[in-house]
């Protein structure tokens, strides 16, 4: 926890676990939901475009409690889904904890000792760490509290570990896990929650790694329909980097591995938890890989002597000048300590990362890796209009994470012009807004036309409301409010329901 004067906070990427300010009880501001609601209808302000119609589901952990303890580790809390449906201009809201091991293991036995990101009770020397990821079988439900996405025409909510759980997009009932019908590891592996559609095909295109005595990266994609998931490249490796995304072109698979690596033998002989194992290794630099991913062929590896670390890559696209490709760059990995209670890293200690938004550029013919900084500042959860993904593009859609929190912050979603670096900004005292998403007008011809929605955290009156903003102009649209808190969350995606 974080000691600051005499105010504790208690904050990551938007989440406030503890707040407690000068001699006042400590107070949990919102991080605890246990409640669910039945789809509900939501009194709507203003006037929703007519052409928006479907659901916004977004995925995150909320922080739960047993006995008066709390997860450790933000990454660790119970994926819990909450959509807001949109239907002729009414507004619907409902939400629903996964069916979960980790879900039965709170609510039923009332504890929480289960397996997560950062923390593992029941792990001993004596355990492979292979055992940590699904302890109870091969079909075991995930705590998939990351992201949400369609593939194969299912429903499914994703983490960083195997395999999706699908979920019914109306109800956000748990369906059961969904189960590839391939050769590659159904377990044992790290995933990417962060899938892309391949630009060309529509295929949805991710990777893996597979641990082992000699470890891969192993890209693959899933045609359309299928629940077999086709290889594309497995690229050997020693020290696996920690990546939560990735990027690419209409050609290329872009890799970037940050030096924040493990030794996967040690995955195996330590007892720590799984991201304990991983090192921050700045003498390593940072490598960039470009597998062509039609063919699987690794066409360039680029190395930056300079270290840094990201969360996630906003696009990348061919140019005449090279491949760019842009992330969210932290100096180091610290910022994962950050969203910890316990400070197993001195490093942890640390309030202020310094984030930049940042272009590589990759000249595959001079064979030289360039950057440039569009924009300073704190930012995180950027997004663009997907149909630009791989693709050249101007506009990127941000919000401001902070870990200080009390009713007066100004916490501004950004809509940042990657051609002229400058941004435009909505803001509300007090308000927190979540990852903003883009929906395009399909009447729309513009990069921007269309609309962004947010899910945003009012802690002057603790409630939450959807936020429609003209993603043009960001001049609100409508909101539509809850009178409940809802914890901040990750990833979330728009559906066009039937
Ligand atoms: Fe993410």
């Amino acid at each position: 926890m974080f000691f600051k004067n005499t105010v504790l906070y208690v904050f990551f990427l938007g989440l406030p676990l503890v707040i407690s300010c000068g001699h006042a009880t400590k107070q949990r501001v919102h991080a605890e939901l246990k409640q669910e609601f039945s789809t509900m209808a939501v009194p709507v302000q203003g006037t929703i475009p007519s052409w928006l119609k479907g659901s916004l589901i977004r995925n995150g952990p909320v922080t739960v409690s047993v006995d008066g303890k709390h997860n450790e580790h933000w990454f660790d809390g119970l994926a819990m889904l909450h959509a807001f449906t949109i239907q002729e201009g009414n507004v619907f809201y409902a939400n629903r904890f996964l069916r979960t091991q980790a879900y039965d293991t709170v609510f039923n036995k009332k504890s929480l000792s289960y397996a997560g990101f950062a923390v593992d009770p029941c792990r001993s020397i004596f355990k492979r760490f292979f055992s940590l990821f699904l302890s109870s079988g091969p079909h075991a439900l995930n705590n998939a509290n990351v992201n949400v996405a369609k593939i194969a025409d299912r429903y499914v909510a994703l983490t960083e570990t195997p395999l999706p759980v699908e979920f019914d997009p109306v109800t956000l009932e748990t369906v059961g896990v969904l189960d590839y019908k391939d050769s590659l590891p159904h377990r044992d592996t790290w995933e990417s929650a962060h899938p892309h559609c391949n630009p060309v095909t529509g295929d949805a295109l991710s990777y893996l790694i597979e641990f082992g005595h000699q470890s891969y990266y192993c890209l693959y994609t899933i045609p359309a329909n299928t629940l077999e998931r086709k290889v594309i490249a497995r690229i050997p490796v020693d020290r696996p980097s920690y990546m939560h995304s990735f990027a690419i072109t209409e050609q290329y698979v872009i890799l970037v591995e940050f030096p924040f690596v493990v030794n996967p033998l040690s995955l195996m002989l330590t007892s720590k938890a799984f991201i304990k194992n991983f090192s921050w290794q700045p003498e390593r630099g940072t490598c960039f890989t470009i597998v062509k991913h039609s063919t699987g062929e690794i066409v360039g590896t680029y190395r930056s002597k300079k270290a840094f670390f990201a969360f996630h890559h906003i696009n990348a696209y061919e140019t005449d000048e090279g491949i760019c490709c842009d992330m969210v760059c932290y100096d180091d990995a610290s910022i994962i300590y950050d969203a910890s209670d316990d400070m197993w890293e001195e490093q942890a200690n640390r309030t202020i990362f310094h984030k930049e938004v940042k272009r590589f550029i990759i000249n595959q013919d001079k064979r030289t890796l360039a950057e440039k900084t569009i924009l300073r500042g704190d930012f995180e959860f950027p997004r663009i209009n997907e149909k630009y993904d791989g693709k050249p593009y101007r506009y990127v859609y941000m919000t401001k994470p902070d870990k200080l929190w009390h009713a007066h912050e100004i916490r501004p979603l950004y809509k940042l012009d990657m051609e002229k670096g400058t941004t435009i900004t909505w803001s509300q005292e007090g308000c927190q807004p979540g990852e903003p998403i883009f929906v395009a007008d399909p009447m729309g011809q513009k990069e921007d036309d269309g609309v962004i929605l947010t899910i945003v955290i009012n802690i002057a009156d603790h409630s939450s409301f959807l936020l429609i903003l003209d993603a043009k102009t960001f001049t609100e649209q409508a909101r539509a409010t809850v009178q409940h808190q809802i914890p901040a969350g990750l990833h979330g995606q728009f559906f066009k329901l039937c």
